[in-house]
């Protein structure tokens, strides 16, 4: 239970991606990795473990062998998850009451933001005595909610509605004249005038909690995809040292499309790479050569069956919640599992004991997509794409398997642990 602990309360304490990152980062700092900043020059000694920032919204930690250099182990995952930004001129008042200007970041169920406790959290850049800084915002309370019309004055309401993001989704946030930036900057220790600017978004108030006959669920915000965030960085601070180098990468932005200056369609993990080569001394194509022999577990949740809509989902290729680590397919290379990365990591979690099972979507569907082959087209290797099985995705409030993350630790520890070694193309020794 350690692990369904440790993921609600990381979820509980992360409203945005600012928050999850700098979750991270504390957790590895506790843990004695050793903070390194993309401005500076890195200083890398053999058997140390670091971590660095890119926007505080994405996070790459990784931990070099005692002797040498030699291939990558990565998992990636994403920090950002579906939800509202406020605008730049975010206030108005409206009948009495002060409302939100805020549009949707990427693809929410929009309904499920209706009607319930929201808050304001994100970051602010306020300014110093040496010019600008930047700050965490969290409203720590109820302070916002986006309510629905009554039935009386839409009928068809219950026979689908169509959302107007402009129109229909703007959150009321007090009586005219609230201060929301006064109140965000209060919760930053700032004051209001001091503040320069700012990345706030609306996040669900709900807390995590299981549910359940037998508490088999977990109903949390952010599930897609703080889970296996989560799940990486606990494998990657419980693995034992390997003679690879162990990484972790969580991107930003995932959620619209990964092409930021820290989304997995930047050069990011690319320039991640090289540095760490160059700082332990690799010369020529010692990097190239490392890459090439390196292996990613792109990991992002996956579709569990819906027992009310079996339909929707490939009659041979279904998954379920407490199934274990989902591996996923797909023709057109949206998922970047193939033949031989599914065979390694299945191999991998068999020897484990880790359950796994296989995703592919209906032909006639065109499923989702992720970020292992937008990573790839950057920095390419072996990759597999894998996930926890969940319901309700990007719906405000989403659902997965109590035992699975401990099964996604389990595996990722498995996979930190192993040496995946590339002898050739196409021929894998796993010691
Ligand atoms: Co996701």
């Amino acid at each position: 239970m350690d692990a369904i602990r440790g993921l609600m309360d990381f979820i509980d304490a992360s409203p945005t991606a600012f928050h999850a990152v700098e979750n991270i980062c504390a957790a590895l700092a506790d843990a004695g990795w050793q903070r390194l900043e993309e401005r500076e020059t890195w200083q890398i000694a053999p058997g140390g473990r670091y971590y660095f920032t890119r926007n505080r919204s994405s996070v790459i930690a990784f931990r070099v062998p005692e002797a040498g250099f030699a291939h990558f182990q990565i998992t990636a995952s994403h920090s950002d998850s579906p939800c509202f930004k406020l605008k730049p001129g975010a206030a108005r008042d409206a009948q009495g009451c002060a409302v939100l200007n805020v549009e949707p970041y990427g693809g929410m169920l929009m309904a499920t933001w209706l009607d319930r406790p929201l808050s304001v959290a994100g970051r602010l850049v306020v300014s110093g005595k040496d010019g600008l800084e930047t700050r965490l915002a969290n409203v720590d309370r109820n302070l916002a909610l986006i309510p629905n019309v009554p039935i009386h004055f839409n009928r068809d309401a219950n026979k689908g509605v169509e959302w107007n993001p402009q129109v229909d989704l703007l959150p009321v946030v007090g009586a005219e004249g609230a201060d929301i930036l006064a109140a965000a900057a209060e919760s930053a220790g700032a004051k209001k005038e001091d503040v320069a600017g700012s990345d706030l978004f609306l996040y669900n108030r709900d807390r995590a909690t299981l549910w359940g006959n037998e508490n088999e669920f977990l109903a949390a915000p952010r599930l897609d995809d703080l889970e296996c965030a989560y799940a990486g960085l606990q494998a990657l601070l419980e693995a034992r040292p390997s003679k690879h180098i162990d990484m972790l990468c969580v991107f930003d932005n995932e959620e619209v499309g990964s092409g930021t200056k820290q989304g997995a369609d930047s050069s990011l993990l690319a320039e991640a790479l090289r540095r760490i080569a160059l700082a332990l001394g690799a010369a020529g194509q010692a990097l190239e050569a490392a890459v090439a022999g390196s292996f990613m577990l792109s990991a992002d949740n996956a579709h569990a069956v819906h027992p009310n809509h079996p339909e929707k989902y490939d009659e041979d290729n279904r998954v379920r919640m407490n199934g274990g680590v989902v591996v996923k397919f797909n023709a057109q290379q949206k998922y970047t599992s193939d033949g031989v990365s599914a065979a390694v990591f299945e191999r991998l979690c068999e020897r484990a004991g880790v359950p796994t099972q296989r995703f592919a979507n209906r032909s006639d569907v065109p499923g989702g997509s992720t970020l292992g082959n937008i990573a790839n087209s950057h920095a390419s290797m072996n990759t597999v794409d894998i996930g926890l099985a969940q319901l309700s995705m990007h719906s405000a409030m989403e659902c997965a398997g109590v035992k699975d993350v401990d099964a996604m630790i389990r595996a990722m520890r498995a996979f930190h642990e192993a040496e995946i070694d590339v002898r050739a193309d196409g021929i894998i020794a796993l010691d």
